[in-house]
């Protein structure tokens, strides 16, 4: 199929899991939000079969066809394999082959925990996908799940589905995302510990500690699932002071489970300290972002007491990928 037209954009949401991160990978439930700050993805068709990827995240690099699909090695694989395939599965879906400049502009940090490489591959996939159709939500959501099942193995696929749908949403795998309708505005402060780490590897030491103790890793996951269920209540009748309570003790279950490492733990001391409603490392853990609950009054106090990490205020978003 001819491209009916030669340019197109879409962007996609950062995401923070407040709620049931790993355990969500053993069908647990979690609680996930899709915050404002996005990827804006432009693609446009060039008059070769290559693809050209640029970015501001540092990366960059020339693929012919035959290639595309075998990035062993390089630096930044984790972040091009997936924009690679996201770009080829979107125009099989249209029987399509032509060479594509793929731009790639983010307005969050990767690689922490902010769901980069899946917000990459939704809106790589939906600004593809737009230069020979229309692709509906569903189709982004699950094409991207293959695109992620490159970075890890064995997602979730809740990045996936967060940064497609965007907003408020209970996620677990294998049931029907229920989105949560009411536009409320939760003030979250999120706070980069700088730290890298690959959510691979992190899902992967999990998984041991499965192996080697069945009975607690049982324990945890029932706790974590019990703490989801209670955050939803809360959520729902806009109990803010009990959901950070829930999210604090969210962040204890994540610790116990081996995740955190002590500068998010004290990250999380600092914003509780300086008046959070509460506050949990958010995504894989070993590094990345925290997340805190806080309200109005507290905010400007919060920033102020992070220093020396990139810290800030988001709020939720509610649309997801947008074709623009
Ligand atoms: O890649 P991150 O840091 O956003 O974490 C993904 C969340 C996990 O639950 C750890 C893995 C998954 O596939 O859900």
């Amino acid at each position: 199929m001819n491209p009916i037209r030669h340019f197109s954009k879409a962007s996609a949401p950062a995401k923070v899991i407040l709620f049931g991160e790993h355990f969500v990978v053993y069908k647990k439930p979690a609680i996930l939000a899709s915050i404002d700050r996005r990827v804006y993805v432009d693609v446009k068709v060039r008059n070769d079969d290559k693809f050209r990827i640029t970015s501001n995240m540092g990366f960059h690099g020339l693929f012919d066809a035959r290639k595309r699909k075998s990035l062993q090695s390089k630096p930044f694989r984790s972040l091009m394999q997936p924009i690679l395939t996201a770009a080829t599965d979107a125009m099989n879906e249209f029987h399509a082959n032509v060479g594509l400049d793929i731009n790639v502009r983010t307005e969050f940090p990767y690689g922490v925990g902010l769901g980069s490489s899946a917000a990459c591959s939704v809106a790589t996939i939906a600004a593809v996908g737009s230069l020979f159709g229309k692709l509906s939500k569903k189709k982004i959501c699950g094409m991207s799940l293959n695109a992620e099942k490159l970075v890890h193995r064995n997602p979730s696929g809740a990045d996936s589905a967060i940064c497609t749908y965007g907003g408020l949403m209970l996620f677990s795998k294998d049931n029907e995302i229920e989105r949560m309708n009411s536009k409320i505005d939760l003030q979250l402060i999120v706070a980069n510990s700088g730290i890298q780490r690959t959510t691979g590897k992190l899902v992967s030491n999990v998984k041991h500690l499965l192996e080697e103790d069945p009975d607690m890793f049982r324990g945890l996951a029932s706790l974590s699932e019990s703490i989801t269920m209670q955050a939803l209540k809360a959520i729902k009748g806009k109990d803010y002071g009990e959901l950070g309570g829930l999210m604090t003790l969210n962040h204890s279950l994540l610790r116990r489970l081996g995740v955190s490492i002590n500068a998010l733990d004290n990250l999380v001391e600092i914003l509780l300290r300086n008046g959070a409603l509460g506050a949990k490392m958010t995504g894989a853990g070993g590094g990345g972002c925290v997340v805190a609950l806080t309200n109005k009054h507290s905010i400007n106090k919060i920033i102020k007491s992070i220093k020396g990490y990139e810290t800030f205020l988001s709020h939720i978003e509610y649309d997801g990928v947008v074709v623009e």
